[in-house]
């Protein structure tokens, strides 16, 4: 069942191209850049003033992520929040705000109680969900479906990334009805979008090489996850994937931030992962890893193409094909799922059943 594979866990992260492929069928024409959702009969977002997302863990960085194509693209302001602290907020909803709740499992407790909050409080709520006829599915208005197929390693991967593309497409639908983007630029994106299942297979051959990256720092106790703009919440993944499965102390950082205090915990014993996306964001990151080799801390770096001229030396550099700002995260995600499978591997935990962790949170 586990398809030669040692772990589910190692099997969905190589499910992913497919995985992709599965949720993009159907939903965006690759001539015409138009993208369609059936099961988005009477919507319209001509009402909608505010979008709110939220969910829990891993769902929630994609929801991060999924905030800065919606607001560039669509032109819509998005706030994103842990479900468990909008649920005791007391947030202010009327029937001009979008709530998209997004989950795998459709099942958890906290994302459960903020959507019916939305509902109550006459905001329209939209669910993301991988999982059929759920409690979330039954509570929404609408349901994107992620195809993800049945992910059942307690570390999210395959639906984090479906989770990506299903909001980037949602981007695209809201920016194409609000008709707040030109033509040429949808085409560009929905190039990249449909090139990337066959990127993340090419990048999924670097396995091996993350193995042995893992075998040289399993043993160390600290890591830090750095990132600005699409690669800040990734950095928050990165971390939670590494502290998950692996027991490690791992943070995801803003890069941003690291001067106004994290830089205090440089040491050569603490290893940074940095992550340089498309962009102006990259660029301003770079600055970091100088800041960080100057205090002698470790630094591994996984960077679209863009920046390679201009990376100091570093321990490690990976590097990933070449794809848009929003889509980055869909490939620099990859050696972020590998490097804390094989990290856990190295130190033995046991990877589709982490110690105090269910796959779905059901109560408080
Ligand atoms: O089923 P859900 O997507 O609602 O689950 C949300 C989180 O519990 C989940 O993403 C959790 O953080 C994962 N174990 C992360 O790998």
């Amino acid at each position: 069942e586990k398809g030669g594979y040692k772990h589910f866990m190692l099997k969905e992260i190589h499910e992913q191209p497919q995985a992709l492929e599965d949720t993009i069928l159907g939903r965006v024409d690759g001539i015409t850049g138009q993208v369609r959702f059936d099961e988005l009969e009477n919507f319209s977002l001509e009402t909608v003033e505010r979008v709110i997302i939220t969910a829990c863990g891993t769902a929630c960085h994609a929801g991060m992520i999924g905030k800065y194509s919606i607001e560039h693209l669509a032109k819509v302001p998005v706030e994103v929040e842990y479900a468990s602290e909008f649920r005791y907020r007391q947030p202010l909803l009327n029937e001009k705000t979008l709530v998209i709740c997004i989950s795998q499992s459709g099942e958890t407790a906290d994302t459960l109680a903020a959507a019916r909050l939305a509902k109550d409080s006459h905001a329209r709520v939209l669910s993301i969900c991988n999982s059929m006829g759920t409690s979330l599915t039954r509570i929404a208005d609408w349901t994107l479906y992620t195809r993800a197929g049945i992910e059942i390693g307690v570390a999210s991967t395959k639906a984090f990334t479906c989770q990506l593309a299903v909001l980037f497409l949602l981007a695209l639908y809201l920016a194409q009805q609000r008709k707040t983007i030109e033509n040429e630029c949808i085409l560009y994106q929905v190039q990249f979008l449909l090139t990337l299942p066959r990127q993340m297979n090419e990048l999924l051959k670097i396995s091996d090489h993350i193995h042995e990256l893992a075998r040289e720092y399993y043993l160390y106790h600290d890591f830090l996850y750095l990132g600005r703009g699409v690669c800040y919440p990734l950095a928050l993944e990165g971390a939670l994937k590494l502290k998950e499965i692996s027991y490690l102390h791992a943070e995801g950082l803003s890069a941003g931030e690291m001067k106004h205090g994290p830089i205090a915990l440089i040491e050569p014993d603490v290893i940074s992962v940095v992550l340089l996306g498309r962009g102006i964001t990259g660029v301003k990151t770079l600055a970091n890893i100088e800041e960080i080799k100057a205090r002698k801390g470790k630094v591994i770096v996984i960077s679209h193409p863009e920046h390679l001229e201009v990376i100091p030396p570093v321990e490690k550099l990976l590097v990933i094909p070449e794809t848009s700002e929003f889509l980055a995260p869909l490939l620099l995600i990859i050696p972020l799922q590998l490097f804390a499978y094989y990290v856990a591997l190295e130190k033995g935990s046991d990877i589709d059943q982490p110690r105090n962790l269910a796959k779905s949170v059901t109560v408080e």
